[in-house]
């Protein structure tokens, strides 16, 4: 087998194309099925370890004149791919659970924050399924926070999701996302029961949110990407 269907295909394609992981092929599609990322825009990618979607988020940014910046955190350092990224990207090394929403802030141009946020942060797989999808819902959660700030509880009382995973909101006292208005987000989650509950939370603060299992995912992965857009 050497198309789409065979188990190293997307490896092979992303070593043809210069890119450095198959997963840019996720972004690819996000990409061009929901066309966040337009010339100019400025993308945070939370996760962003070996830099296969800053390759991704940079392509799209268009011609360097249009201007537009990507700024990567990982908890790994990272070196900016040579290829399809330009000096609009840039990489910082820092822990996105302990990263105050004025630090994220302060990597957006003139501290304006961002118009896409990203996060493909996936916690260090233990095999333990229960385990590694709560590490996965935290880490989801602390990208919703960062982008949309302090979640308002009476109003998402009835959601479950909100009150097993709040206190990953908890440390920072600023009240206010890095997201801007009518910005875009992706996050990914290991699926799990508790995932439609951020599907529901997103739908208060979005105009349109989606799930999308990308073809390049593996067939044994639980990854799934909920994907908002349009923040309110
Ligand atoms: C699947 S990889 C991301 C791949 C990347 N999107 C690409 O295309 O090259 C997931 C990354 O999330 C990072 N990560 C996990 N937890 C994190 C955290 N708390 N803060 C920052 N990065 C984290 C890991 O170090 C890892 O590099």
């Amino acid at each position: 087998m050497s198309g789409a269907g065979s188990p190293d295909f997307f490896y092979r394609e992303a070593q043809r194309l210069g890119y450095v992981a198959r997963s840019a092929f996720k972004l690819l599609q996000i990409q061009k099925q929901f066309k966040l990322i337009t010339p100019g825009s400025s993308v945070l990618d939370l996760g962003c370890a070996p830099g296969a979607w800053l390759q991704v988020a940079c392509q799209n940014l268009g011609p360097i004149e249009k201007g537009g910046s990507v700024v990567g955190v990982d908890v790994k350092r990272v070196k900016v791919p040579s290829a399809h990224c330009d000096s609009r990207v840039r990489t910082v090394c820092a822990d996105v659970m302990s990263l105050l929403k004025g630090q994220a802030r302060a990597l957006s141009p003139q501290e304006r924050g961002f118009s896409v946020i990203l996060s493909d942060m996936c916690p260090a797989v233990s095999g333990i399924t229960t385990k590694d999808a709560a590490l996965s819902c935290e880490l989801g959660m602390r990208a919703i926070s960062l982008a949309v700030g302090k979640l308002n509880t009476p109003n998402l009382s009835d959601n479950t999701v909100v009150e097993k995973f709040l206190s990953i909101t908890d440390p920072d006292p600023d009240e206010d996302g890095v997201l801007r208005r009518g910005g875009n987000l992706v996050i990914k989650f290991l699926e799990n029961e508790d995932v439609q509950g951020f599907g529901k939370l997103c739908k208060l603060k979005f105009k349109n949110v989606s799930w999308l299992r990308p073809k390049a995912t593996r067939s044994c992965s639980k990854e799934i990407y909920l994907i908002c857009q349009g923040l309110r």
